[in-house]
C-alpha cells in the first residue's frame, strides 16, 4: 500500500471522510460506530484499504468501470500530457483528442457516425431524449414524443433518467416524473410473464413492446431505450429472438432505437459494444463507464449519420441544430484517456481474454450452482456475470436482500469484492453480481468464486 501515508495520516483521512463525505447509495447510520471503507491503491485487479488489506477486486471499481484494471501508466501519462498541452475547451470548438477518439470509435461502430461528448451516463441518455423530443418537434409537431423504457432497466439518477428508469425502488420518493416515459416489459425467462420457452419466449416479449406502442399510439412514440444485457436489474440477457423482433417493430413504427451501453460499452461482453452480440442496427447509442475505465470522467452520445443529417436541415432556422450544452464535455482528458484506454483493449487482446473468463466464471458458476440449491439462475455474458439466489428452486422465492448483501459481506471479509443488485427492485434485490477487469486471469476467477463458495456454505450452510 501507498508508503506516503502513514497511520496517523490515514486515521486523519478516515475521520475527515466521517465528518464530510456523503458516499453514494449507501446508509451512514452504521459509520456512526464503524468506518468506511476507504480505496486507497490499486494495482491490476486488486485494490487496498486504508488497513492496508489487499483485495481482489470483482467488480471493476463497484460499477463496472474499470475495464483495464488499476494502474495503468501510459493512460495516466496521456492525459498529464494532454493535461499541460490543453486542458478544457468548450465544444463548440474540437480538440485533438476528441476528433481522434471520435474516428476510432466511430470506426467499432458500423452504421454510426457522429459523437457528441459529455460526462456521465445519465447525461448521455438525457441527450437522446432531447434528441428524440427535438426531432418531433421538428418532423411531427412535438407529438412523436414519447420515450419506452423496461421494466428493470436503469439509465441515470437525474430526474429525466429516473422517468426512464425500471427499477422501483430506485425511483422510490424522487416523483413526480417527467411526463412522455412509457414502460414496457422485461424479458427476463426466468421470471417468466408467458408460458412459453426460448426463441418463442422472446419473440413474445418483443410483441409486448408493439401492444404497448399500440396502445399508446405509434404516432406519439418517438424511441425506444434498452439495455443491451439489463445490468442492475438482474443481469439480463435477452432471449433468443427478442432482438430481431425489437428492430423490427422499431422500423414498423419509425421508432428510433437507443441502446444504453453505459455498463457494456467497451469491451465488457467481449465485444466492443453489446449490441453487436445480436446483429442489432441502433439509431444511437450511449456510454460512459468504461469509456475510459475511470481513468477521467466521459461520456459519449453516438448516433447515425440520419439523426445528424436531421438537426441541419435548416441552416436558415436559427433553432435548428441541437442546443444542449456539457461544460465538462469539452474536457480533453476524456477522450485522452479514451484513445488510450482502446489502445491496451486492443493491443492486449481484451475482448478475446473477456469471452474466455467470462465463460469461466460461467462454468464455475454452473458448478456451484450444483452443489449449492440457493443458486437458482446463472446469467451473464463475457464478464458480466450474474447468479440470482432464491430460497426455493421450485416457486423461485427470492431469496432476502439481507442473506444476499450478507455473501457479498462475507466475500469481502475474504478478500473478494463482489457485488449484489441493491434497491433495485421491490422483493428482487437477489442477484449477485461479478465484473472483474477484461484483464482477469483463470486464477483470479477462481479466487473469486472460491470465495463465493466458501460464503454461499456458511450463509445457507450448504
Ligand atoms: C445502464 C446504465 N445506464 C446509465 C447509467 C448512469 O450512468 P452515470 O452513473 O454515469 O450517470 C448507469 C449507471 O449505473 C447504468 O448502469
Amino acid at each position: 500500500m501507498d508508503g506516503n501515508l502513514n497511520q496517523n495520516d490515514i486515521s486523519h483521512v478516515v475521520e475527515a471522510d466521517r465528518a464530510h463525505i456523503w458516499h453514494h447509495l449507501i446508509q451512514h447510520k452504521p459509520f456512526e460506530t464503524a468506518e468506511p471503507r476507504i480505496i486507497v491503491e490499486g494495482k491490476g485487479l486488486r485494490v487496498w484499504d486504508q488497513n492496508g488489506k489487499e483485495h481482489i477486486d470483482g467488480v471493476s471499481g463497484g460499477v463496472w468501470t474499470v475495464n483495464v484494471g488499476y494502474g495503468r501508466e501510459s493512460i495516466a501519462n496521456a492525459v498529464r500530457d494532454q493535461l499541460l498541452k490543453l486542458n478544457y475547451f468548450a465544444g463548440a470548438a474540437g480538440s485533438v483528442p476528441g476528433a481522434l477518439f471520435a474516428e476510432k470509435l466511430i470506426d467499432k461502430m458500423p452504421g454510426l457516425s457522429r459523437v457528441y461528448y459529455c460526462n456521465s451516463g445519465s447525461e448521455a441518455n438525457e441527450k437522446a431524449f432531447k434528441m428524440i423530443r427535438q426531432i418531433a418537434h421538428k418532423k411531427y409537431g412535438g407529438k412523436k414524443h414519447k420515450v419506452l423504457y423496461r421494466d428493470r432497466d436503469y439509465h441515470g439518477t437525474t430526474i429525466a433518467a429516473l422517468s426512464a428508469g425500471g427499477q422501483d425502488e430506485r425511483n422510490a420518493q424522487y416523483g413526480p416524473f417527467t411526463p412522455g416515459f412509457v414502460r414496457v416489459p422485461h424479458c427476463l425467462e426466468y421470471r417468466a410473464q408467458w408460458d412459453l420457452s426460448g426463441e418463442e419466449y422472446g419473440k413474445r416479449a418483443a410483441d409486448a413492446i408493439e401492444e404497448v406502442i399500440l396502445a399508446e399510439g405509434p404516432d406519439t412514440v418517438g424511441g425506444l431505450c434498452l439495455e443491451p444485457v439489463t445490468a442492475g436489474g438482474g443481469v439480463i440477457t435477452p432471449p433468443l429472438g427478442y432482438w430481431n423482433r425489437v428492430q423490427e417493430i422499431c422500423k414498423k413504427y419509425d421508432i428510433l432505437l437507443h441502446i444504453d451501453e453505459v455498463v457494456c460499452g467497451l469491451g465488457r461482453t467481449g465485444t466492443w459494444f453489446g449490441y453487436q452480440n445480436y446483429g442489432i442496427k441502433p439509431d444511437m447509442v450511449t456510454m460512459a463507464k468504461g469509456v475510459a475505465s475511470g481513468y477521467a470522467a466521459i461520456a459519449c452520445l453516438v448516433t447515425s449519420e440520419e439523426v445528424f443529417e436531421s438537426f441541419k436541415d435548416d441552416p436558415n432556422d436559427k433553432m435548428n441544430y441541437f442546443r444542449d450544452i456539457s461544460t465538462f464535455g469539452g474536457c480533453t482528458a476524456g477522450p485522452t484517456a479514451a484513445l488510450e484506454n482502446m489502445r491496451i483493449i486492443e493491443d492486449e487482446n481484451l475482448l478475446e481474454n473477456t469471452v474466455k473468463m467470462g465463460a469461466r466464471i460461467i462454468d464455475n458458476l454452473h458448478n456451484l450452482a450444483e452443489k449449492h440449491p440457493v443458486i437458482g439462475d446463472v446469467r451473464g455474458s463475457g464478464l458480466f456475470c450474474g447468479a440470482e439466489l432464491v430460497k426455493d428452486r421450485k416457486t423461485k422465492e427470492p431469496e432476502d436482500e439481507k442473506s444476499v448483501q450478507a455473501v457479498v459481506a462475507d466475500c469481502a471479509a475474504q478478500g473478494v469484492l463482489i457485488g449484489a443488485t441493491n434497491r433495485s427492485l421491490p422483493g428482487l434485490n437477489n442477484t449477485l453480481c461479478f465484473s472483474p477487469a477484461l484483464i482477469a486471469t483463470p486464477d483470479d476467477i477462481d479466487q473469486i468464486t472460491d470465495a463465493v463458495d466458501k460464503s454461499l456454505t456458511k450463509i445457507f450452510g450448504n
